[in-house]
């Protein structure tokens, strides 16, 4: 974890601008749907872990602009962006220090959490659910985005690009060359979808749902605490 939290530190200014460009802006979209499948569920109090910049934490409080949301991240540069966009754009978001390994809350603070493209960086993805569970409310949902590996023609194109195009010029611009092979190389260590549900229903969650985005570029998974 350590490892990945110098990283972020270091691609700090560029994560946002390098995101929507190697995505070709899909991130944008794949955010948008994750917040508002966490939101079919209702609620106002909400925690996003591994927020970095906040972009998932500004995206709840825009479709829901009353909501209590927190932000928390390891990486205090990542954190300083997401506190400057706060300021820019004149949004309430409570940023919060942390691992999601330890979350710095009481047992049943949330309506629901998020975490987009972070489950992959932590350490201890199986404590970082424990945790999750905890400190949701009995009704309360995680929803977790994350990059997967899509099947059939379509993996042939994205393995290119995955591997060659993407960690080169995430190279050239960031100039970091570990932050973007770290990319391709952790997605290929990350379960199957199937089998990262059944780590979820492991950690105590009582159904979990999962749709696909982009022909399985990334997945999106609702957990359900009860
Ligand atoms: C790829 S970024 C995702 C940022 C943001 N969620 C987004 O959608 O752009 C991964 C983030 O995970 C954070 N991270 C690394 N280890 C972590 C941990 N143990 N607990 C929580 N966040 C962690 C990093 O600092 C980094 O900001």
């Amino acid at each position: 974890m350590f490892k990945t939290r110098y990283m972020f530190n270091r691609i700090s200014q560029w994560y946002d601008l390098l995101n929507h460009l190697l995505s070709f802006g899909q991130d944008i979209v794949w955010r948008k749907r994750a917040v508002s499948f966490m939101l079919e569920e209702g609620g106002d109090h909400f925690l996003d872990v591994a927020t970095g910049t906040g972009d998932v934490a500004f995206e709840i409080l825009k479709q829901k602009p009353d909501a209590k949301v927190f932000g928390l991240d390891p990486a205090p540069k990542m954190v300083e962006v997401a506190q400057r966009k706060a300021f820019k754009k004149g949004k309430k978001l409570f940023l919060v220090l942390g691992e999601g390994e330890r979350l710095p809350f009481k047992d049943e603070t949330f309506d629901g959490i998020t975490i987009a493209f972070g489950i992959r960086n932590v350490e201890d993805r199986k404590a970082t659910l424990f945790e999750f569970y905890r400190v949701l409310k009995e009704t309360g949902v995680a929803v977790i985005l994350e990059f997967s590996k899509p099947s059939g023609i379509f993996r042939l194109i994205y393995d290119l690009y995955f591997h060659k195009i993407l960690p080169i010029v995430g190279w050239i611009i960031s100039r970091d060359k570990e932050a973007y092979s770290y990319l391709p190389e952790s997605v290929e260590r990350f379960p199957k979808p199937s089998e990262f549900a059944k780590e979820l229903t492991e950690a105590g969650f009582k159904r979990v749902i999962y749709e696909k985005y982009t022909l399985g570029i990334c997945h999106c998974y609702k957990a359900f605490k009860s």
